[in-house]
């Protein structure tokens, strides 16, 4: 029998991990994706169907995924394979972890794509241009943009290299510090933010926006949305949080600190969705105009708003942050696999792995211009193809075999160790992860292809 590998890294406090967790949690899903399609699909009433796919799924899985980080302790793919061993089960149980380390490098292609226009946002806002601009020439400006192939391209370089030189530098010298400076400044950022908008005219209209249950706007499309928002909001199934798991020691629990990044991540959706509706009512624009309600809505308040330019900048700053912290946990499962398995430096690594994402993100690039009527499925363009294959195909299906592998393969003892649940508990949460996880997820996965 191969000897076992095992990580060597470790993060410095359980709090440090809590921090890094809702780090990778928090980031464009929050604050671009949650509130558009929370817009789109009518606020309220799709916003308690998230809740509730974050509690029954979300929870479990995040606290699941963390599980197999910890007893594998390794990368995805060997930690599967250790796993995998000592519960006499089938090899193939580290293409689980191979499908993962695919899936994080196809979303941080095109995640940093889109960070890249906060980018560009944040400088442009700080140079002033939003300043008392019209409503057209702020959305042209984002058209621009996105039919600028060079600009993009210069904007996801630029974030591609920030995320990578975080990575390169190790746990405690990179992430850890990266952590430490970038998520009090993001929550800083949130409550002035907050603190502008309670006072604002359209608080009262996006609370009841968001907290006022109106059945009649869910749709059966809204459900599957919501489901896969929460796998994606929550960097579920493809291993970010496997690979932090394996980082964190024995005495740290599990449970709280899942409990507390679930519960972070969601407060901060609905932070930002507060605020980002507050200005939109605000200044009477549309809470459902889709992915542009970040980029051509938000702009066209801060022109016109008492402290536009400050607010403004701040924002996008925000939004550049919470990205950041969340790219570089796409790249570490691939880093540490590589570094692992295949006995390369962590710096070359993390520079070669972010080459290839680079490249790929290119397509993202083009998608949006010179290839925009390029199609790989059916109707979707490269940039849609690759979400589409993550967030609706890889990532509930990492989903789904974690929740199998930790409810059935996984020894109980094993789990108990983990978790420390009393007995009962300890059942409920198997129940959860052996029935109520896969069906739910199942429904959702054939739901979406059909
Ligand atoms: N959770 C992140 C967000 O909401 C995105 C992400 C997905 C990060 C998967 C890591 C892994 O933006």
């Amino acid at each position: 029998m191969s000897q076992l590998k095992l990580s060597k890294e470790t993060w410095s406090s359980q709090s440090i991990f809590i921090l890094a967790g809702i780090g990778s949690a928090v980031g464009l899903g929050n604050l671009w994706k949650f509130p558009y399609i929370t817009g789109e699909y009518g606020g309220s009433a799709f916003l308690l169907v998230y809740l509730f796919c974050v509690l029954l799924v979300g929870l479990p899985l995040l606290i699941a995924e963390i599980t197999l980080g910890r007893a594998g302790q390794a990368n995805p793919v060997q930690g599967m394979a250790n796993l995998a061993r000592e519960n006499k089960a089938s090899k193939l149980w580290s293409l689980l972890g191979l499908n993962g380390v695919l899936a994080a490098g196809f979303i941080l292609s095109f995640y940093s794509v889109i960070a890249g226009w906060s980018g560009a946002y944040f400088v442009s806002s700080l140079q002033g241009n939003f300043i008392s601009q019209d409503v057209a020439t702020i959305q042209g400006d984002f058209s621009a943009l996105l039919s600028s192939p060079w600009q993009l391209l210069f904007w996801h370089t630029a974030f591609s290299l920030l995320a990578v030189w975080i990575v390169s530098r190790g746990v405690k010298n990179g992430l850890e510090k990266a952590i430490n400076i970038l998520m009090p400044a993001l929550f800083a950022i949130l409550l002035i933010l907050l603190g502008y908008v309670v006072a604002s005219r359209g608080f009262e209209e996006s609370v009841t926006f968001l907290f006022q249950p109106d059945f009649s706007k869910l749709t059966a499309e809204a459900v599957l949305v919501a489901m896969g928002h929460a796998f994606f909001t929550l960097s579920l199934g493809l291993g970010v949080m496997m690979v932090y798991g394996s980082y964190l020691n024995q005495q740290s629990s599990i449970v709280k600190a899942s409990i507390w990044i679930a519960v972070a991540d969601t407060a901060i959706a609905l932070l930002a969705g507060v605020i980002i509706f507050s200005i939109v009512f605000g200044n009477n624009l549309d809470a459902a105009s889709g992915p542009g309600l970040l980029f051509q809505t938000l702009p066209v308040a801060f022109s016109e708003m008492w402290g536009g330019w400050f607010f403004g900048t701040l924002f996008f700053g925000l939004v550049v942050l919470a990205a950041l912290s969340s790219a570089i946990s796409l790249i570490e499962p691939a880093v540490s696999w590589f570094e692992q398995n295949w006995g390369i430096q962590r710096n070359k690594a993390a520079w070669g792995f972010g080459f290839v994402t680079w490249v790929l993100g290119i397509g993202t690039v083009l998608s949006f211009n010179t290839w925009s009527d390029i199609y790989l499925f059916s109707d979707k363009t490269f940039f849609d193809s690759l979400d589409f294959l993550t967030a609706n195909i890889m990532l509930p299906a990492g989903g789904f075999f974690m929740a199998i592998f930790v409810g059935w393969v996984l020894s109980k003892e094993k789990l108990k160790g983990e978790l420390g649940l009393q007995e009962r508990t300890l059942n409920q949460y198997r129940v959860t992860l052996r029935w109520i996880v896969p069906v739910l997820v199942m429904i959702v996965f054939i739901y979406n292809l059909i």
